[in-house]
């Protein structure tokens, strides 16, 4: 959600930036802006849009020669997405683009307008740029440290002064690294941003303020300066090219066999031992959002399923504000993709001011979650740029499951513990299979790409697993879905199934397959084109995908990448911009 770039040093920094702003582009944006510096002139750039609209602008410009410079997609919040309300924004001497929200904004620009301060956007940004500006007195630190002790919300920003040829940089809830190359130095959202540039950066952490020019970094906490450790990122170049694909989404789709062998192999090779026992807590919740939200359903399933443990599962904007009766022995299960979702950061620091254990299942090592909970489970799902999750929802289920199937173990409600492990190592090989047979999901697309509402049914953990299919490709299709658990139906929505419309049937547990099946009977009943996703092939249906069975802790993975195909194929048949959908950003880091 908006991106950040920053470049000082001895190179035309408009490529850099422009470059920076793509690879951030899947954090999702609706306007783009950029502000060069040189001497005692800022030239700043704005749009709406695409970065082309912003490239296009800059070639008609007559740019100031430059080796030091901010830039910014933003998603909006505060007022409307137009050129004004786009970033950088400038008061007095303060040039500065921002990530997060300033939740005293209204307040702070009241104070302002009566010292006689002028607002020419709707924007918190422009507030925060006027207070610092206020403060400015020929020391930047100084002005940045007071703006800020005013200032209520979250922020990473960039800042320009136009009398000084340095960089600035500060952040608190909103992500925000250095990094740090050869006689040039950089701020972004994301190492992703700089990669082509230095493997090198430092983490920048709540009160410390960077001061950045060409050839130095001074972290400043407190009126000292840090000596702060430089890291080295694993990322390769070319983890965010596309290497051949069309998508971003189905690279990233086609990954998950190798991600999931990835992230297995630490605990498969030790028996699991190196996941923690969860048998010492009497009850276990589940907090997350969206599509890690639906993973974490699909753990909590599995462990009252199989590990006679109770969990609960919430949607974490709902946690963070309810009254939580907490047991003290009670863990809370955080599952975020980007570690940055400001809803799961809150419902983790909520769990943590009631001494309540917190375990993080977290795929980027730097973010919040991972540097602030207790304990961590890292999936290696490298980065996921397309918007919609793909790998990293299926890496979430599978640490779900050995975590349930650990908790089995312990308590002696295992029979054949061979058996489930070695289930678990064929599953990369499995997942490749399902994916690997496109044109039957091709086939499928094209049975429901000009329909406007689908319905998804299942039962139990396929209840689970329909929601993820239905938030798939309502996101990436922009067709409406709905996902019900298949009793439920006809208390209601079954009212509005007619001639034609798919309803999709997820059918895998056996404990409850022939319940499913009498409401796939109803639907069809009334018209609807039924498609069923299933474990086993059933006669007289026309419209199925038989994926091969397998443990049920397992079976979701292999359900979904065949729902992730079909939302691909169907939003590619619908012209959507898959990777990028509308309205979404890619890590949400306001609540
Ligand atoms: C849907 C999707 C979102 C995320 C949700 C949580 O495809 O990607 O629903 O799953 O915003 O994000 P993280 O996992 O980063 O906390």
């Amino acid at each position: 959600m908006c991106g950040i770039i920053g470049y000082i040093g001895s190179k035309n920094p408009v490529e850099i930036l422009i470059n920076g702003l793509k690879s951030l582009e899947y954090r999702g944006y609706d306007s783009a802006g950029i502000a060069l510096k040189e001497k005692d002139k800022i030239e700043v750039v704005k749009s709406i849009g695409k970065i082309v609209n912003l490239e296009e602008k800059l070639k008609n410009e007559e740019l100031i020669s430059s080796h030091l410079g901010i830039a910014h997609t933003r998603w909006a919040t505060h007022g409307r997405p137009t050129v004004e309300n786009a970033h950088p924004h400038t008061a007095g001497n303060v040039t500065l683009v921002h990530n997060g929200i300033i939740e005293n904004a209204e307040e702070l620009r009241e104070k302002l307008k009566n010292e006689g301060v002028s607002f020419y956007s709707e924007t918190d940004t422009e507030v925060l740029a006027a207070l610092i500006n206020q403060y400015y007195k020929k020391d930047p630190i100084e002005a940045i440290t007071k703006a800020l002790n005013e200032v209520k919300g979250s922020y990473a920003l960039g800042i320009l002064f136009k009398d000084r040829e340095d960089l600035y940089a500060v952040r608190k809830d909103s992500p925000l690294i250095i990094g740090i190359g050869k006689e040039e130095n950089f701020i972004a959202s994301d190492i992703a941003a700089i990669i082509d540039y230095t493997n090198q950066y430092l983490l920048l952490e709540e009160g410390e303020i960077a001061h950045i020019t060409k050839d130095t970094v001074e972290v400043i906490k407190d009126g000292k300066i840090l000596d702060k450790k430089i890291q080295t990122t694993n990322l390769e170049k070319d983890a965010k090219d596309k290497c051949g694909y069309d998508h971003y989404m189905l690279k990233e789709i086609m990954e998950e066999p190798v991600v999931l062998e990835k992230t297995f192999e630490p605990y498969l090779q030790h028996h699991l031992e190196k996941l923690p026992d969860l048998t010492k807590y009497e009850e276990i919740h589940i907090v997350a959002c969206g599509s890690a939200m639906y993973a974490g359903m699909i753990g909590k399933t599995l462990l009252e399923e199989y590990a006679n443990t109770k969990a609960e599962i919430d949607v974490a904007s709902e946690y963070r504000y309810k009254n939580i009766i907490y047991n003290k022995k009670t863990l809370v299960i955080l599952i975020s993709q980007s570690g940055e979702t400001a809803d799961t950061i809150a419902a983790m620091r909520k769990a943590q001011e009631h001494k309540i254990d917190t375990l993080a299942i977290v795929n980027v090592k730097t973010s919040t979650i991972a540097r602030e909970s207790d304990q961590q489970i890292f999936i290696e799902a490298g980065p996921e740029i397309a918007v919609a999750t793909t790998k990293a929802y299926i890496l979430q289920v599978g640490i779900m499951a050995l975590l349930a199937y650990k908790t089995a173990l312990e308590k002696n409600l295992v029979k054949d513990e061979h058996h489930v492990l070695e289930e678990a190592k064929k599953l990369p090989r499995l997942i490749k299979e399902v994916l690997d047979r496109r044109e039957e999901y091709k086939k499928i697309a094209q049975e429901i790409y000009k329909k406007e509402d689908v319905f998804f049914i299942g039962r139990k953990i396929d209840y689970a697993t329909s929601q993820e299919g239905s938030l798939k490709l309502k996101e990436v299709s922009y067709i409406h879905s709905e996902a019900y658990q298949a009793g439920e139906l006809k208390h209601g929505t079954i009212s509005l199934i007619n001639e034609g419309m798919p309803v999709f049937a997820i059918v895998t547990d056996d404990s409850i397959k022939d319940k499913t099946f009498s409401n796939i009977e109803e639907v069809k009943s009334r018209g609807a084109k039924t498609i069923i996703i299933s474990n086993e092939h059933w006669e007289n249906q026309k419209l199925q995908v038989t994926v091969p069975k397998i443990s049920p802790y397992f079976q979701p993975l292999l359900i979904v990448p065949t729902l992730q195909l079909i939302a691909y194929e169907t939003a590619k048949l619908r012209g959507c911009d898959i990777d990028k959908p509308k309205n979404l950003a890619k890590s949400v880091t306001v609540e």
